[in-house]
């Protein structure tokens, strides 16, 4: 692999990964693509990207003409994150979920038939799957059954890429993980937001009755199983990536209070989410037996190593929770931007 197109990279999980191919595989370009919507922070690239071999574009998926210039000039993988992934603000309004998740990926899958990719990887997500009850995982096999606006957008981009590669022979490969954490997280999501809050003397709200469960990742153990995935599975296929690590969101939150020595009162019951899914569990026995990868990070060192981040890295949080990280790409590059950071990236 030589160029590589990753979609998405500005934010939590797209900079980690861009961050974890600079370190094993410092010889590979890195086509670094991303809208920056509010989801975006180019901060989240500061250090990688002043280095040789790294460009960033800033640039909608939807826009077939922003993107069709590097594919034009010869990629060997796309990767993508690019996607609206909020469920709170899916159920607000579904639109731009459609319009990214859906239309930009169809635009990709175009772009990357018309000027040939080695591998094209859609970075997916355990909710396509829908609730389980009390018992069982999800496998593979399992049928797509999305409970809400997001989940449907995402399902719907991997049918597309499915029939992508059905139809037109497209190398594509799907990865679909369960809820990750740690650095670089965007302050709504749940550790960051309580982490952050805790830190600054605020309550933190519970959905319901806490008793929601999620399959938990280090995002460094999701990074590296998409690696693995992209250089080794077979085209076409699709994998499940989870931590194996069941946890309900209200021992998430007492694991926190602990951390940040904080007790119950800081606990705040808010009315649930509509239509929200009760418990995720994923199976991970076909990436553990076709390409030998499993989490490494066990789930109490590694809440323990995020909150200790987010403590060392409260200027970068606060400037999300200002809203002054929406500046920083005028800052890097100024007014008319998008050509400059061409041009910055062109020295490499
Ligand atoms: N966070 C999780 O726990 C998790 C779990 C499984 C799968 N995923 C998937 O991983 C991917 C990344 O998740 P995240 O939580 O880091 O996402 P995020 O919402 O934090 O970031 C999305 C990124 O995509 C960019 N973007 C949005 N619309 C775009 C467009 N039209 N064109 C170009 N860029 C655009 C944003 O600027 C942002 O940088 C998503 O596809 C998501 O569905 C996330």
């Amino acid at each position: 692999m030589r160029t590589i197109l990753i979609t998405g990279a500005a934010d939590f999980i797209g900079s980690n990964f861009v961050r974890m191919m600079r370190e094993k595989r410092p010889d590979v370009r890195i086509v670094a693509f991303d809208a920056l919507t509010y989801a975006g922070n180019l901060e989240n690239l500061a250090g990688v990207s002043e280095v040789s071999g790294f460009q960033f574009v800033r640039g909608d998926i939807c826009d077939a003409e922003a993107l069709r210039p590097w594919f034009e000039g010869g990629l060997d993988a796309v990767v993508n994150f690019a996607a609206e992934s909020r469920v709170d603000r899916s159920i607000l309004g579904a639109q731009e979920f459609v319009r990214t998740n859906v239309v930009g990926v169809q635009i990709l899958l175009d772009l990357a038939r018309q000027f040939p990719v080695k591998r094209f990887l859609q970075v997916s997500t355990d909710e396509v799957y829908g609730s389980l009850g009390p018992t069982g995982k999800f496998m593979e096999t399992t049928p797509i059954a999305p409970s809400s606006p997001y989940s449907a957008s995402k399902a719907a981009a991997d049918l597309l890429v499915h029939s992508y590669h059905h139809t037109f022979g497209l190398p594509t490969l799907i990865t679909r993980c369960s809820n990750n954490y740690g650095p670089y997280q965007f302050s709504e999501k749940l550790i960051p937001l309580f982490v952050t809050n805790l830190l600054a003397g605020q309550k933190v709200p519970v959905y319901g009755d806490g008793m929601n469960v999620r399959d938990w990742i280090h995002v460094r153990d999701h990074c590296e199983a998409i690696l693995v995935v992209l250089e080794k599975a077979s085209l076409g296929s699709v994998y499940n990536i989870g931590g194996d690590c069941e946890v309900p969101n209200i021992e998430i939150t007492r694991q926190l209070l602990r951390l940040l020595g904080r007790d119950g009162s800081f606990i705040q019951y808010v009315k649930d989410r509509p239509g929200h899914d009760r418990r995720y569990a994923m199976d991970i026995s076909r990436i553990e037996r076709d390409l030998g990868w499993r989490p490494r990070i066990a789930f109490e060192q590694g809440l323990s190593d995020t909150v200790e981040w987010y403590k060392r890295n409260e200027d970068w949080w606060t400037r999300i929770k200002t809203g002054d990280y929406l500046h920083y790409y005028d800052r890097q590059y100024g007014v008319g931007g998008v050509v400059e950071a061409a041009a910055a990236g062109s020295r490499s």
